[in-house]
């Protein structure tokens, strides 16, 4: 939700500025914008729609000079994407620009309190606020006013800070939003994430909540809330650059999708030692495992549906009472917890604000907090008792694919390791779960070697205006997930149902030629699932069937297509019956024009509420 750049240093800084938002763009992109110190003064040029349009104007960096820059990708949250409305913001003297990731709450109020004092206002923007209150608290110390300014505003931020009168520095705040200081030989760098910087330097350093880095080309200093001067520890990035980049896929999302066997593996496999489950970073203890009383999974979008599938596994394995909620609801209902019931976060990114408040309500309410996280050192893996990390390395694409992957290993992980302390299951039975997770990575596999069935459905049915998923048990949880990809790159209106709630109202929807998606994986409804493909199919809908190899010709007599996995596990059926549908996701969009990588109105990220 918006990127934010910073240089300073010996080389051009524009033409940085805009591959390192380049690299962000995934968090916001109906505007980008950028401003340079260019030896007299601030020179700010930005615009409305993708970065393409601000690399046009300035000739990849070239009309904008100057070594000193910050530079914004937006997701608008506060007045719609136009020009004006695009960062930086600048106060109204001139002084300071601003670029902002997050929400500024009281904004009206202290706007007002401006506006009365004479201050005028061009945007629309809360971040136009602080812009204007720091040239307002400004007496000559811009450290100074950036602590009175923080001081005063509530909400959520990521700063990045220039000023006409300090040319030679650049300043970076944060508050509930992701900001990174890179350092580098002569020049240093502030970003929303990683990638921005990584041509240039893997040496960073995380600001906490309301730390401030005074960025100068040679060094960087960082102060606490108290203005003391503070130590910070640098830590070094081990992704692989290529990580970061297409690799000869058109789409990241292709690349991410083909990825997941090979994030699997990482994920699992070190996990596993001699016929065990080890989770070596998690410190909750057998004594604490046995006295859980409850267990809440709380995320958002496709990390809500990973605890849809949980649910099934943890009630199956752990007979432990379980609940899961959007994080959105959960943080203002009043949930019952206490210290003995478990938390599950998920959050690819760490960062999101809905998630991360849902969090901090459950440690108030007195829960242990486990999370699983991908982004390392993210605030929510930095604020939970426990965290267990998806090894999915970075997912730039929108849709979230081998995060969900990894995910939901993460989540056979925890279950088994829990019924491993708690000896439930017999050591047969533990076995056989330990086997199928390890096939899991070669199994989503060769669930991915047939895309070409997938893609030759997909061009039959790119123009359908609606779709239906259906699904029972854990072919539910995928049908939610397969529905939610399907809508947010093709933009095609698309539900899941209970196949057994169909006909308490969805049915009626159904016309001649509407397309179902029947997920009929979990072998026990195997057969509830059939009627409920005739009763669609009587109502003139065509079926895809997915389904087991065992079960393939009994599918094949109810269905008009069918595509198979390989058995496994039933808990894990949701990591193979979501291949082809993210390959139907993808091939639908690809075959709409649709920008698969950047779908309109999302973000990557979502840090604000
Ligand atoms: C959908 C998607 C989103 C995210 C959601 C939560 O493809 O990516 O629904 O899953 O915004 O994000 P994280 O997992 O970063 O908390």
């Amino acid at each position: 939700m918006c990127g934010i750049v910073g240089y300073i240093g010996g080389e051009q800084a524009a033409p940085f500025l805009l591959t390192g938002l380049q690299k962000l763009e995934y968090r916001g992109y109906d505007s980008a914008g950028v401003a340079v110190y260019n030896g007299t003064g601030i020179h700010v040029v930005k615009s409305k729609g993708r970065l393409s349009v601000l690399d046009g104007i300035l000739q990849g960096g070239e009309k904008l000079p100057g070594v000193v820059g910050i530079g914004h990708t937006r997701w608008a949250t506060h007045g719609a994407p136009s020009d004006v409305n695009s960062h930086p913001q600048v106060s109204d003297g001139g002084k300071f620009a601003v670029v902002h990731n997050g929400i500024i709450e009281n904004y009206l109020e202290l706007k007002n309190h401006l506006l009365r004092r004479g201050i005028e206002f061009v945007s629309d923007t809360d971040t136009e606020v602080v812009a204007q209150l720091l040239e307002y608290y400004y007496r000559g110390d811009v450290l100074e006013a950036i602590s009175r300014v923080t001081a005063r505003v509530e909400g959520s931020y990521a700063l990045g800070i220039i000023c006409a009168d300090c040319p030679e520095k650049v300043f970076a705040v944060r508050k509930d939003s992701p900001l990174i200081v890179g350092l580098g030989q002569g020049e240093n760098f502030i970003a929303s994430d990683i990638p921005a910087i990584l041509s240039k330097t893997r040496d960073i350093c995380r600001l906490h909540d309301k730390e401030i880095a005074v960025l100068e080309k040679d060094g960087v200093q960082f102060f606490n809330s108290d203005m003391e001067l503070v130590e910070k520890p640098v830590e070094r990035v081990q992704w692989d650059v290529a990580a970061a980049e297409k690799g000869g896929y058109e789409h990241f999302m292709m690349k991410e999708i083909c990825e997941q066997p090979e994030a699997l593996r990482k994920t699992i496999s070190p996990r596993i030692r001699e016929g065990k489950i080890v989770l070596d970073d998690m410190k909750l203890t057998k004594e604490q495992i046995e006295k859980i009383n409850k267990v809440f999974i709380v995320a958002c979008g496709t990390s809500y549906h990973v605890g849809v599938v949980a649910k099934y596994a943890f009630e199956k394995l752990l007979k432990v009472p379980m609940e899961v909620d959007v994080a959105s609801e959960f943080r203002y209902r009043e949930p019952i917890l206490d210290e003995n019931t478990l938390v599950i976060i998920i959050s690819q990114s760490g960062e999101t604000a809905d998630t991360l408040a849902a969090l901090r309500e459950a440690k108030k309410r007195g829960a242990r907090v486990l999370s699983i996280v991908n982004v390392v050192g993210s605030t929510i893996a930095n604020e939970s008792d426990d965290v267990l990390y998806t090894w999915a390395g970075p997912e730039i694409a929108v849709a979230s694919t081998k995060a969900y992957s990894t995910q939901l290993a993460v989540i056979y992980l925890i279950v088994l390791y829990m019924a491993q302390e708690l000896g439930h299951s017999p050591q047969a039975e533990m076995e056989a779960y330990l086997e199928d997770l390890q096939r899991l990575p070669d199994l989503a596999a060769a669930c991915l070697a047939d895309k070409k069935t997938i893609q030759y459905f997909a061009s039959k049915y790119f123009n359908a205006r609606d779709m239906y998923f259906i699904g029972r048990n854990v072919d539910y949880a995928a049908s939610l997930e397969a529905s939610l990809k399907l809508k947010e790159i093709s933009y095609i209106h698309s539900e899941a149902y209970t196949g057994g709630e169909l006909k308490h109202g969805p049915i009626s929807l159904l016309e001649d030629g509407t397309l179902v998606i029947a997920i009929c994986t979990y072998g026990r409804l195997f057969d509830k699932m059939m009627s409920n493909v005739r009763e669609v199919k009587a109502r003139g809908a065509v079926v895809l069937g997915i389904t087991t190899r065992d079960k393939e010709e009994s599918l094949s007599q109810q269905t008009d297509y069918q595509f198979c996995i390989p058995k496994i596990t039933d808990f894990m059926l949701p990591s193979l019956s979501i291949i082809p549908l993210q390959l139907f996701a993808y091939y639908v969009a690809s075959m709409k024009g649709c920008d698969i990588d950047k779908p309109r109105n999302l973000a990557k990220s979502v840090t604000v509420e």
